[in-house]
């Protein structure tokens, strides 16, 4: 008897992108987009929630640089009408306010937007900004929870970031959401992530960079835990229809 494993695929918006790895992403992964300013990751994360809404699947973008207003201003100019799906509730797109808003607050809307929407797929951007909030509000928090003084707070705040980052990370895998985590990528640093350890913890990690003296934009596979994959960097562009790899 021949028993045939079929693993699901989502795909994630960029077709040229889906060519590369094997038909989409495998449903259900933690993928982890990095790259320095302009790389292209929050286009890339709207193309990949766009992709669920056309076919009537939920999405949910969540951002926390203040930048709803240029994310559907962006996804205009690639004639992605969000907007449509914003109001029939298909998709939900919000912003926070980081130096307003309690941080443990989003974590817990971020649990329940999960849990009760049962999105096909969430954006986070960045994630480089909520686990740095998340470090400083965690940090406050045992403060006050322990009744310590900061001058005697033995605890390292990167471990308390670490575990914001591990904790959203297993609520995702509990679900079924296939979850898109941007990332900044520092230049010149060992590293893929300022946090130096979800590229790590993700199943999936891909790679947008730019290549100063040239202009020229690649994306590189740099992981893909259950696909068979090349690593060498692909060829990008930006183009008035969005990303487009050649
Ligand atoms: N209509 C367009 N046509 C071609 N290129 C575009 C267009 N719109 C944006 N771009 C390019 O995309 C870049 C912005 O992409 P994006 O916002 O996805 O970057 P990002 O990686 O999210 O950056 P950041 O880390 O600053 O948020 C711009 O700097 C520009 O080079
Ligand atoms: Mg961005």
């Amino acid at each position: 008897m021949i028993i045939l494993v079929i693993s699901m695929k989502v795909k994630s918006g960029v077709n040229s992108l889906d060519k590369i790895i094997g038909g989409g992403i495998p449903k259900g992964d933690i993928v982890l987009v990095i790259g320095a300013p302009g790389a292209g990751k929050s286009i890339f994360g709207l193309h990949y929630v766009y992709q669920a809404v056309k076919n009537g699947k939920k999405a949910i973008y969540l951002t926390f640089e203040l930048n709803k207003k240029i994310l559907l201003k962006q996804a205009e100019g690639f004639k992605m009408d969000l907007n449509k799906y914003i109001d029939n509730n298909l998709l939900i797109l919000r912003e926070y306010d980081m130096t307003k808003t309690d941080v443990v607050e989003i974590y817990k809307d971020i649990k329940q937007l999960v849990e009760t929407e049962n999105p096909e797929r969430i954006v986070i951007d960045s994630l480089s900004i909520l686990s740095m909030y998340s470090e400083i509000t965690a940090g406050m928090e045992i403060v006050r929870t322990l009744d310590m003084s900061p001058t005697n707070l033995h605890v390292s705040p990167e471990v308390l970031r670490r575990g914001a980052i591990v904790g959203l990370i297993n609520m995702f895998r509990r679900t079924n959401v296939t979850a898109l985590l941007i990332a900044e990528m520092p230049e010149g640093h060992h590293y893929l992530t300022r946090d130096t350890f979800s590229e790590f913890l993700c199943d999936d990690v891909i790679k947008l960079s730019r290549i100063e003296s040239t202009g020229k934009r690649f994306v590189t596979i740099i992981k893909m835990r259950t696909s068979k994959h090349d690593l060498v960097p692909h060829k990008m562009d930006i183009t008035n229809k969005g990303i487009v790899i050649k």
